[in-house]
Protein backbone atom coordinates (compact mmCIF):
# COMPACT_ATOMS: atom_id res chain seq x y z
CA UNK A 1 0.00 0.00 0.00
CA UNK A 2 1.23 3.44 -1.33
CA UNK A 3 2.44 5.56 1.87
CA UNK A 4 0.82 8.84 2.23
CA UNK A 5 3.26 12.06 3.60
CA UNK A 6 1.03 14.20 5.75
CA UNK A 7 2.45 17.84 5.90
CA UNK A 8 0.48 19.79 8.77
CA UNK A 9 0.03 23.52 8.44
CA UNK A 10 -2.15 24.21 11.12
CA UNK A 11 0.97 26.51 12.74
CA UNK A 12 0.90 28.19 9.90
CA UNK A 13 -1.98 28.35 7.28
CA UNK A 14 -3.83 27.36 10.32
CA UNK A 15 -2.52 30.91 12.16
CA UNK A 16 -3.74 32.69 9.01
CA UNK A 17 -7.54 32.45 10.15
CA UNK A 18 -8.74 35.54 10.65
CA UNK A 19 -8.69 36.04 14.80
CA UNK A 20 -6.28 33.55 15.48
CA UNK A 21 -3.23 34.28 17.22
CA UNK A 22 -0.92 31.73 18.85
CA UNK A 23 1.97 32.32 21.62
CA UNK A 24 4.50 30.13 21.86
CA UNK A 25 3.54 28.19 24.37
CA UNK A 26 0.44 27.39 22.43
CA UNK A 27 2.16 26.26 19.31
CA UNK A 28 4.74 23.99 21.00
CA UNK A 29 1.61 22.20 22.84
CA UNK A 30 -0.05 21.88 19.37
CA UNK A 31 3.12 20.51 18.16
CA UNK A 32 3.54 18.05 20.52
CA UNK A 33 -0.19 16.68 20.10
CA UNK A 34 0.91 16.67 16.25
CA UNK A 35 4.37 15.07 16.86
CA UNK A 36 1.89 12.40 18.80
CA UNK A 37 -0.85 11.89 16.18
CA UNK A 38 2.40 11.15 13.97
CA UNK A 39 2.07 13.59 11.19
CA UNK A 40 5.15 13.72 9.23
CA UNK A 41 5.54 17.64 8.33
CA UNK A 42 5.00 20.13 10.75
CA UNK A 43 5.23 23.81 9.36
CA UNK A 44 5.62 25.64 12.87
CA UNK A 45 5.41 29.14 11.06
CA UNK A 46 6.50 31.81 9.29
CA UNK A 47 9.78 33.03 11.00
CA UNK A 48 10.13 36.10 8.80
CA UNK A 49 6.55 37.63 9.38
CA UNK A 50 7.64 38.67 13.07
CA UNK A 51 10.18 37.84 15.96
CA UNK A 52 7.82 36.33 17.83
CA UNK A 53 6.64 33.85 15.31
CA UNK A 54 10.62 33.09 14.39
CA UNK A 55 10.65 32.53 18.52
CA UNK A 56 7.99 29.71 18.17
CA UNK A 57 9.31 28.30 15.16
CA UNK A 58 12.44 28.14 17.33
CA UNK A 59 10.37 26.69 20.24
CA UNK A 60 9.19 24.23 17.95
CA UNK A 61 11.72 23.28 16.32
CA UNK A 62 13.75 22.48 19.54
CA UNK A 63 11.05 20.29 21.00
CA UNK A 64 9.88 17.99 18.13
CA UNK A 65 11.76 14.83 17.70
CA UNK A 66 9.84 12.50 15.57
CA UNK A 67 8.41 15.12 13.30
CA UNK A 68 10.36 17.21 10.09
CA UNK A 69 9.85 20.48 11.21
CA UNK A 70 9.33 23.40 8.36
CA UNK A 71 9.64 26.86 8.14
CA UNK A 72 8.13 28.88 5.37
CA UNK A 73 10.16 32.06 3.72
CA UNK A 74 9.50 33.67 0.58
CA UNK A 75 12.26 33.55 -1.85
CA UNK A 76 14.32 35.85 -0.55
CA UNK A 77 17.87 35.53 1.28
CA UNK A 78 16.19 37.96 4.37
CA UNK A 79 13.45 34.90 4.50
CA UNK A 80 15.66 32.05 4.02
CA UNK A 81 18.17 33.51 6.55
CA UNK A 82 15.06 33.44 9.48
CA UNK A 83 14.21 29.83 8.53
CA UNK A 84 18.09 29.31 9.14
CA UNK A 85 17.86 30.62 12.52
CA UNK A 86 14.54 29.55 13.55
CA UNK A 87 15.37 25.69 12.53
CA UNK A 88 18.53 25.61 14.79
CA UNK A 89 18.16 22.75 16.77
CA UNK A 90 15.69 21.03 14.59
CA UNK A 91 16.30 17.20 14.22
CA UNK A 92 15.28 17.16 10.72
CA UNK A 93 14.62 20.52 9.48
CA UNK A 94 13.44 21.84 6.10
CA UNK A 95 12.76 25.09 4.27
CA UNK A 96 9.36 25.78 2.38
CA UNK A 97 10.02 28.37 -0.44
CA UNK A 98 7.48 30.24 -2.16
CA UNK A 99 7.05 32.24 -5.51
CA UNK A 100 3.61 33.17 -7.51
CA UNK A 101 3.71 31.59 -11.07
CA UNK A 102 0.33 32.56 -11.76
CA UNK A 103 -0.29 35.33 -14.54
CA UNK A 104 -2.55 36.70 -12.34
CA UNK A 105 -0.24 36.92 -9.65
CA UNK A 106 2.77 37.74 -11.84
CA UNK A 107 1.34 40.26 -13.21
CA UNK A 108 -0.38 42.41 -10.56
CA UNK A 109 1.50 41.43 -7.69
CA UNK A 110 5.10 40.48 -8.58
CA UNK A 111 5.66 42.42 -11.94
CA UNK A 112 7.51 39.63 -13.36
CA UNK A 113 7.64 37.95 -16.62
CA UNK A 114 7.49 34.46 -16.76
CA UNK A 115 11.53 34.40 -17.05
CA UNK A 116 12.44 36.52 -13.68
CA UNK A 117 10.02 33.94 -12.05
CA UNK A 118 11.97 31.50 -12.94
CA UNK A 119 15.42 33.09 -11.82
CA UNK A 120 14.34 34.36 -8.81
CA UNK A 121 13.04 31.35 -7.42
CA UNK A 122 15.97 29.16 -9.01
CA UNK A 123 18.52 31.70 -7.38
CA UNK A 124 16.41 31.02 -3.77
CA UNK A 125 16.00 26.88 -4.17
CA UNK A 126 20.27 27.31 -4.97
CA UNK A 127 20.72 29.88 -1.50
CA UNK A 128 18.25 27.57 0.44
CA UNK A 129 20.09 24.27 -0.55
CA UNK A 130 23.10 25.37 0.82
CA UNK A 131 21.69 25.20 3.99
CA UNK A 132 18.96 22.67 3.76
CA UNK A 133 18.93 18.70 2.59
CA UNK A 134 15.59 19.08 2.44
CA UNK A 135 13.80 21.95 0.71
CA UNK A 136 10.09 22.29 -0.21
CA UNK A 137 9.17 24.85 -3.42
CA UNK A 138 5.52 25.78 -3.71
CA UNK A 139 4.85 28.01 -7.41
CA UNK A 140 1.99 29.84 -5.37
CA UNK A 141 -0.81 30.20 -6.94
CA UNK A 142 0.21 26.74 -9.37
CA UNK A 143 -3.86 26.34 -9.79
CA UNK A 144 -4.05 29.10 -12.52
CA UNK A 145 -1.13 28.96 -13.49
CA UNK A 146 -0.50 27.78 -17.64
CA UNK A 147 0.26 23.71 -17.33
CA UNK A 148 3.35 24.33 -20.02
CA UNK A 149 4.80 26.76 -17.57
CA UNK A 150 4.11 24.85 -14.09
CA UNK A 151 5.65 22.25 -16.02
CA UNK A 152 8.71 24.98 -17.01
CA UNK A 153 8.84 25.83 -12.93
CA UNK A 154 8.68 22.51 -11.67
CA UNK A 155 11.94 20.85 -13.79
CA UNK A 156 13.92 24.51 -13.01
CA UNK A 157 13.08 23.17 -8.96
CA UNK A 158 14.25 20.09 -9.40
CA UNK A 159 17.44 21.01 -11.55
CA UNK A 160 17.98 23.27 -8.40
CA UNK A 161 17.55 20.92 -5.86
CA UNK A 162 13.87 20.92 -4.21
CA UNK A 163 13.43 17.97 -2.49
CA UNK A 164 9.40 18.50 -2.67
CA UNK A 165 7.57 20.34 -5.22
CA UNK A 166 3.98 21.56 -3.96
CA UNK A 167 1.21 22.36 -6.07
CA UNK A 168 -0.99 24.84 -4.42
CA UNK A 169 -4.58 25.43 -5.45
CA UNK A 170 -3.96 28.83 -3.34
CA UNK A 171 -7.71 30.26 -3.97
CA UNK A 172 -9.70 27.16 -4.18
CA UNK A 173 -10.61 27.49 -7.58
CA UNK A 174 -10.06 24.01 -9.09
CA UNK A 175 -12.67 21.04 -9.61
CA UNK A 176 -11.00 17.49 -8.34
CA UNK A 177 -11.04 16.80 -12.27
CA UNK A 178 -8.70 19.72 -13.03
CA UNK A 179 -6.80 19.50 -10.12
CA UNK A 180 -6.34 15.84 -10.67
CA UNK A 181 -4.93 16.29 -14.32
CA UNK A 182 -2.46 18.57 -12.96
CA UNK A 183 -0.52 16.15 -10.99
CA UNK A 184 -1.21 13.37 -14.40
CA UNK A 185 0.32 15.90 -16.55
CA UNK A 186 3.35 16.58 -14.25
CA UNK A 187 4.36 12.69 -13.76
CA UNK A 188 4.34 12.59 -17.32
CA UNK A 189 6.34 15.44 -19.04
CA UNK A 190 8.55 16.74 -16.53
CA UNK A 191 12.47 15.44 -16.56
CA UNK A 192 13.64 14.49 -13.48
CA UNK A 193 9.85 13.90 -11.52
CA UNK A 194 10.51 10.29 -9.91
CA UNK A 195 13.71 12.44 -8.04
CA UNK A 196 11.24 14.43 -5.81
CA UNK A 197 7.86 14.65 -3.99
CA UNK A 198 4.96 15.57 -5.45
CA UNK A 199 2.86 17.41 -2.78
CA UNK A 200 -1.13 18.92 -2.51
CA UNK A 201 -1.66 21.74 -0.85
CA UNK A 202 -5.47 22.56 -1.39
CA UNK A 203 -8.07 25.52 -0.12
CA UNK A 204 -11.71 25.20 0.44
CA UNK A 205 -13.34 28.33 -0.98
CA UNK A 206 -15.58 25.93 -2.94
CA UNK A 207 -15.46 23.19 -0.71
CA UNK A 208 -14.02 20.75 -2.56
CA UNK A 209 -10.20 20.88 -0.99
CA UNK A 210 -10.25 17.39 0.62
CA UNK A 211 -12.38 16.20 -2.98
CA UNK A 212 -8.88 18.15 -4.56
CA UNK A 213 -6.79 16.40 -2.53
CA UNK A 214 -8.25 12.54 -2.78
CA UNK A 215 -7.38 13.54 -6.67
CA UNK A 216 -4.15 14.43 -6.28
CA UNK A 217 -3.53 11.24 -4.68
CA UNK A 218 -5.14 9.25 -7.60
CA UNK A 219 -3.08 11.08 -9.53
CA UNK A 220 0.26 10.54 -8.28
CA UNK A 221 0.85 13.07 -4.87
CA UNK A 222 2.96 11.72 -2.18
CA UNK A 223 2.51 14.45 -0.18
CA UNK A 224 -1.03 16.14 1.48
CA UNK A 225 -0.69 19.49 3.23
CA UNK A 226 -3.44 20.40 5.04
CA UNK A 227 -4.68 21.20 9.19
CA UNK A 228 -6.48 20.01 11.53
CA UNK A 229 -10.53 20.91 11.59
CA UNK A 230 -9.30 22.45 8.30
CA UNK A 231 -8.54 25.82 9.45
CA UNK A 232 -6.98 28.20 7.53
CA UNK A 233 -6.99 31.34 5.21
CA UNK A 234 -10.35 32.87 4.31
CA UNK A 235 -12.84 29.11 4.01
CA UNK A 236 -9.88 27.11 5.20
CA UNK A 237 -7.35 24.57 3.73
CA UNK A 238 -8.22 20.58 3.67
CA UNK A 239 -9.01 19.01 6.46
CA UNK A 240 -6.11 16.47 7.29
CA UNK A 241 -8.48 14.56 9.49
CA UNK A 242 -10.73 14.09 6.72
CA UNK A 243 -8.12 12.82 4.37
CA UNK A 244 -7.03 10.21 6.41
CA UNK A 245 -10.18 8.59 7.23
CA UNK A 246 -11.14 8.33 4.07
CA UNK A 247 -7.85 6.95 2.89
CA UNK A 248 -8.83 4.43 6.08
CA UNK A 249 -12.07 3.71 5.43
CA UNK A 250 -11.98 3.67 1.49
CA UNK A 251 -8.29 1.55 1.44
CA UNK A 252 -10.29 -0.57 -1.46
CA UNK A 253 -10.61 2.29 -3.42
CA UNK A 254 -7.36 4.89 -2.92
CA UNK A 255 -4.81 1.62 -1.91
CA UNK A 256 -2.71 4.12 -0.35
CA UNK A 257 -2.45 5.12 3.75
CA UNK A 258 -1.04 7.12 5.79
CA UNK A 259 0.67 6.60 9.44
CA UNK A 260 -1.09 8.62 11.30
CA UNK A 261 -2.07 7.49 15.23
CA UNK A 262 -5.63 7.76 14.13
CA UNK A 263 -6.57 7.27 17.78
CA UNK A 264 -5.38 10.66 18.30
CA UNK A 265 -7.30 12.87 15.97
CA UNK A 266 -10.65 13.98 17.86
CA UNK A 267 -8.11 15.00 21.18
CA UNK A 268 -5.75 16.59 18.03
CA UNK A 269 -9.22 18.16 17.07
CA UNK A 270 -10.18 19.43 20.85
CA UNK A 271 -6.91 20.89 21.33
CA UNK A 272 -6.74 22.92 18.12
CA UNK A 273 -10.34 24.39 18.53
CA UNK A 274 -9.33 25.44 22.12
CA UNK A 275 -6.34 26.71 21.85
CA UNK A 276 -7.27 28.81 18.46
CA UNK A 277 -10.93 29.24 19.53
CA UNK A 278 -11.97 28.00 16.01
CA UNK A 279 -15.24 26.16 16.58
CA UNK A 280 -15.60 23.30 14.98
CA UNK A 281 -19.21 22.84 13.06
CA UNK A 282 -21.65 20.05 14.79
CA UNK A 283 -21.90 18.48 11.37
CA UNK A 284 -18.14 18.85 10.00
CA UNK A 285 -17.17 15.56 8.63
CA UNK A 286 -15.38 13.12 11.09
CA UNK A 287 -15.19 15.27 13.85
CA UNK A 288 -17.82 17.50 14.20
CA UNK A 289 -20.39 16.42 17.40
CA UNK A 290 -22.67 15.16 15.37
CA UNK A 291 -20.31 12.96 13.34
CA UNK A 292 -21.15 10.03 15.01
CA UNK A 293 -24.71 11.37 16.78
CA UNK A 294 -27.99 9.42 15.37
CA UNK A 295 -31.32 10.96 15.97
CA UNK A 296 -34.29 9.54 13.66
CA UNK A 297 -36.16 6.69 15.25
CA UNK A 298 -35.10 4.75 11.90
CA UNK A 299 -31.60 5.37 12.10
CA UNK A 300 -31.20 4.86 15.89
CA UNK A 301 -33.30 1.14 15.60
CA UNK A 302 -30.53 -0.01 12.68
CA UNK A 303 -27.82 1.46 14.98
CA UNK A 304 -29.34 -0.52 18.18
CA UNK A 305 -29.35 -3.80 15.58
CA UNK A 306 -26.16 -3.16 13.75
CA UNK A 307 -24.27 -0.14 13.89
CA UNK A 308 -22.92 -0.69 10.00
CA UNK A 309 -26.21 -0.06 9.34
CA UNK A 310 -25.23 3.70 9.56
CA UNK A 311 -21.67 4.15 10.30
CA UNK A 312 -19.17 3.55 8.14
CA UNK A 313 -16.85 3.97 10.34
CA UNK A 314 -16.43 3.49 13.91
CA UNK A 315 -15.86 6.63 16.58
CA UNK A 316 -13.03 4.43 18.47
CA UNK A 317 -10.92 4.92 15.23
CA UNK A 318 -10.77 8.53 16.08
CA UNK A 319 -10.28 7.82 19.58
CA UNK A 320 -14.07 8.57 20.79
CA UNK A 321 -15.95 6.38 23.23
CA UNK A 322 -18.88 5.75 21.25
CA UNK A 323 -21.58 7.04 18.65
CA UNK A 324 -24.40 9.00 20.39
CA UNK A 325 -28.36 8.36 20.27
CA UNK A 326 -29.58 11.90 20.46
CA UNK A 327 -33.27 12.05 21.48
CA UNK A 328 -35.31 14.20 19.58
CA UNK A 329 -38.81 14.41 17.89
CA UNK A 330 -37.94 11.72 15.75
CA UNK A 331 -36.40 9.16 17.65
CA UNK A 332 -38.47 5.83 18.52
CA UNK A 333 -39.27 3.57 20.87
CA UNK A 334 -36.51 1.57 20.59
CA UNK A 335 -33.82 4.11 21.19
CA UNK A 336 -36.21 5.61 24.32
CA UNK A 337 -35.99 1.91 26.01
CA UNK A 338 -32.85 1.45 25.63
CA UNK A 339 -32.03 5.32 27.41
CA UNK A 340 -34.26 4.05 30.06
CA UNK A 341 -32.32 1.27 30.76
CA UNK A 342 -29.22 2.98 30.66
CA UNK A 343 -29.95 5.84 33.19
CA UNK A 344 -30.96 2.70 35.53
CA UNK A 345 -34.69 2.36 35.04
CA UNK A 346 -36.97 -0.56 35.43
CA UNK A 347 -40.75 0.23 33.90
CA UNK A 348 -43.31 -2.10 32.64
CA UNK A 349 -44.89 -2.04 29.20
CA UNK A 350 -47.38 -0.04 30.33
CA UNK A 351 -44.75 2.59 32.05
CA UNK A 352 -42.56 3.12 29.22
CA UNK A 353 -45.39 3.82 27.37
CA UNK A 354 -47.02 6.18 29.10
CA UNK A 355 -43.32 7.85 29.36
CA UNK A 356 -42.55 7.43 25.63
CA UNK A 357 -45.42 9.70 25.44
CA UNK A 358 -45.25 12.76 27.72
CA UNK A 359 -41.33 12.44 26.05
CA UNK A 360 -42.55 13.00 22.83
CA UNK A 361 -44.80 16.11 23.84
CA UNK A 362 -41.58 17.38 25.75
CA UNK A 363 -39.16 16.50 21.91
CA UNK A 364 -41.74 18.65 20.40
CA UNK A 365 -41.00 21.73 22.55
CA UNK A 366 -37.06 20.95 22.68
CA UNK A 367 -34.29 20.71 19.90
CA UNK A 368 -32.68 17.38 22.01
CA UNK A 369 -34.25 16.42 24.80
CA UNK A 370 -31.40 15.45 27.73
CA UNK A 371 -31.05 12.83 30.05
CA UNK A 372 -31.64 15.31 32.72
CA UNK A 373 -35.07 16.12 31.18
CA UNK A 374 -35.61 12.54 31.14
CA UNK A 375 -34.51 11.74 34.67
CA UNK A 376 -36.65 14.59 36.28
CA UNK A 377 -40.04 13.22 33.45
CA UNK A 378 -39.72 10.00 35.23
CA UNK A 379 -38.61 11.23 39.20
CA UNK A 380 -41.21 14.27 39.53
CA UNK A 381 -43.53 11.46 38.95
CA UNK A 382 -44.77 12.47 35.06
CA UNK A 383 -45.59 9.07 35.14
CA UNK A 384 -46.24 6.71 38.09
CA UNK A 385 -43.66 4.72 38.59
O1 LIG B 1 -1.95 28.55 -0.41
C1 LIG B 1 -0.76 28.77 -0.71
O2 LIG B 1 -0.41 29.03 -1.87
C2 LIG B 1 0.23 28.74 0.36
C3 LIG B 1 1.66 28.75 -0.06
C4 LIG B 1 2.50 29.55 0.85
C5 LIG B 1 2.13 27.33 -0.19
O3 LIG B 1 -0.12 28.60 1.51
ZN1 LIG C 1 -2.22 27.88 1.61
Amino acid sequence: MRKIYIFDTTLRDGEQSPGVNLNTKEKVEIAYQLEKLGVDRIEAGFPAASPGDLAAVNAVARAIKNSSVIGLARSRTQDIDAVREALIGAQDPCIHLFLASSPIHRQHKLRMSKEQMLEAAESAIKYAKQYFSKVEFSPEDAGRTEIDFLCQVTEMAIKAGATVVNIPDTVGFLTPYEYGNIFKTLKGNVNGIEKIQLSAHCHDDLGMSTANALAAILNGADQIEGTINGIGERAGNTSLEEVAMALETRQDFFQAKTTLNLSEIARTSRLVSKLTGMVVPGNKAIVGANAFAHESGIHQDGMLKEKTTYEIMSPETIGLKDSKLVLGKHSGRHAFREKLIDLGYELSEEQVNTAFNKFKDLADKKKEVSDEDIRAMIEEKLIDT
